[in-house]
């Protein structure tokens, strides 16, 4: 008789229940004291030292037990995570997370539903379609359907495709196959801006769209589609004997948190019957906002809509969705199997929605914290973040070193360090070495973008604890670590520092700094 292996705690089962509450307890409160004690955003380890942590665990030793493993887990993950709850971190779109949401991944994780047929998700799926209406309520769609995705450029990609299928739908209603497809598909374009994410071309590569089918509509100084460019593009498209397959609006471009003028927009594509896909992906959070909802005013005019509450949600990733107006626009993602979704098959499900299969619940996170916090205690988060942005950039304008490139109507701040006696070829070469001082610094962290063809740097404020304060003593590292590299560069050269007198940090540097590291650490 072969012996079966024996159950062990292991596995998360009834007699391990006991094992389970200690073993996460001990997880829970050790993330409580490193939550609490974060100092800075990151420790500034090298990339050098954190891949010789992670070569040196030998994955192919004997097991050494959950607790063991768990703290090592930490010991290598947490000491050395980029930590987006601390008010230094403004990079990348990513924020501090819902604790009642961080409460419901901890269930779903343990439960393990997968969102797919019915059997296997029961109320899970409920929960789902009931957020989704509720979702496609705050848009402003009278009935409207959707479904959870990965994030806003898995949302993005469904939403092209469902496009792309629409278009390759002949007037009989049938899809077109062969020859017809092909030369149709060779036509297709998508209109969008400069500034739309690149999950729109990448998704136009997928899915087997020409390379020259993204076209690019004007925008106005601000990076904000101009309806009527898009008019002349929808015409001149159409004129050139191509076909419209979607135009992409953004509700909260990725740079410059600005959002399409989406009720004109809208105009624009009804006149000719174009899908509007709206990328809410950033903006989305403005649904819920007490004070700006006006911002996303025609977006009910969408055809298709990509919000990502692991964004301006406040909710831990992933979680996104996509939201159309017509259920029957959905329905073209429904795929057949007799395993599991039979077409006879009349059960609710959320599969027949979805690119995926197996897939996460992370509905659950987002039902947690609207009952936690509520839809206007989100919006109010919203709006902090968006004064906080709003104030810096007040304290930006007329600034002596710091030039503030851009406005936004979300939560971004677009400068450069350019003061006077600073050329714009040195204020360039500025950007990525002072994101990189800063980063290897571990004490704040910004990111680098492109605006107008010159590099710049980019805070993402997405923290709504966050104060101006805060957000001056990432400014001041800026200044810091810029006076520290020119100081560094001017002693390399036996030079003066190129805009001596303009602050005195930099006159006290030039005198006694050699690498503009140590001005930040
Ligand atoms: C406007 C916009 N759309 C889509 C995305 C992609 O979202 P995700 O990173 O969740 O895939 C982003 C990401 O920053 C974004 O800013």
């Amino acid at each position: 008789m072969p012996t079966l292996p024996t159950a062990t705690d292991a596995l998360l089962r009834g007699p391990s229940s006991a094992h389970y509450a200690a073993t996460l307890h001990e997880v829970v409160d050790d993330v409580a004291a490193r939550v609490a004690a974060v100092a800075q955003p990151f420790c500034g380890a090298s990339r050098a030292e954190l891949a010789a942590l992670v070569d040196e665990v030998d994955l192919d030793a004997p097991g050494v037990g959950d607790g063991p493993a768990l703290r090592e887990v930490a010991d290598l993950y947490a000491s050395h995570a980029v930590w987006f709850h601390h008010p230094a971190y403004a990079a990348h779109l990513n924020c501090p997370v819902a604790v009642s949401a961080v409460g419901a991944e901890a269930m779903l994780a343990a439960v393990n539903t997968s969102v797919d047929t019915y059997d296997q998700s029961t109320v899970a799926t409920l929960m789902e379609r009931r957020l989704v209406e509720w979702t496609a309520g705050r848009i402003g769609f009278t009935a409207g359907d959707g479904v959870f995705t990965s994030g806003g450029t898995q949302s993005n990609l469904q939403a092209l495709f469902l496009a792309r299928e629409r278009a390759l739908t002949g007037p009989d209603g049938t899809r077109l196959t062969g020859a017809a497809r092909r030369e149709l598909l060779a036509r297709l374009r998508v209109l969008a801006t400069a500034s739309s994410h690149f999950s729109v071309a990448k998704s136009a590569l997928l899915l087997g769209l020409e390379d020259d089918a993204v076209v690019e509509v004007a925008t106005d100084a601000h990076g904000r589609m101009e309806a009527g460019a898009l008019a002349a593009a929808l015409a001149a498209t159409v004129g050139a004997g191509d076909a419209v397959m979607a135009v992409v609006a953004t509700a909260g471009t990725t740079d410059r948190g600005c959002v399409d003028p989406l009720a004109a927009v809208a105009d624009a594509c009804d006149a000719v019957g174009a899908w509007l896909h709206v990328d809410a992906a950033y903006g989305g959070g403005l649904l819920v906002s007490p004070a700006r909802r006006h911002l996303l005013d025609g977006i009910e005019r969408a055809r298709s809509v990509t919000v990502d509450f692991h964004k301006t949600f406040f909710q831990p990733v992933s979680s996104s969705a996509l939201v159309v107006r017509d259920p029957a626009d959905l329905a073209r993602t429904a795929w057949h199997a007799d395993y599991l979704n039979p077409a006879a098959d009349a059960e609710v499900n959320q599969v027949d929605r979805s690119l995926q299969t197996t897939r996460r619940f992370d509905a659950l996170k987002l039902w947690a914290t609207l009952r936690a916090v509520g839809a206007d205690g989100i919006g109010r988060m919203v709006d902090a973040v968006c004064d906080l942005a709003a104030a810096v950039h007040a304290e930006l304008e007329g600034d002596p070193e710091l030039r503030l490139l851009a406005p936004t109507d979300l939560s971004t701040v677009l400068f450069r360090y350019e003061p006077e006696g600073v050329t714009p070829e040195q204020a360039d070469a500025l950007v990525p070495q002072v994101r990189r001082v800063l980063f290897d610094s571990g004490r704040a962290l910004v990111a680098k973008t492109v605006v107008d063809g010159r590099p710049c740097l980019k805070l993402t404020l997405l923290n709504p604890d966050a104060t101006l304060d805060d957000v001056r003593t990432v400014l001041d590292l800026v200044r810091d670590a810029a006076h520290g590299l020119l100081a560094g560069q001017a002693l390399a050269a036996d030079a003066a520092p190129p805009c001596r007198g303009v602050h005195p940090r930099l006159d006290r540097l030039a005198a006694t700094s050699t690498q503009a590291a140590e001005v930040v650490r």
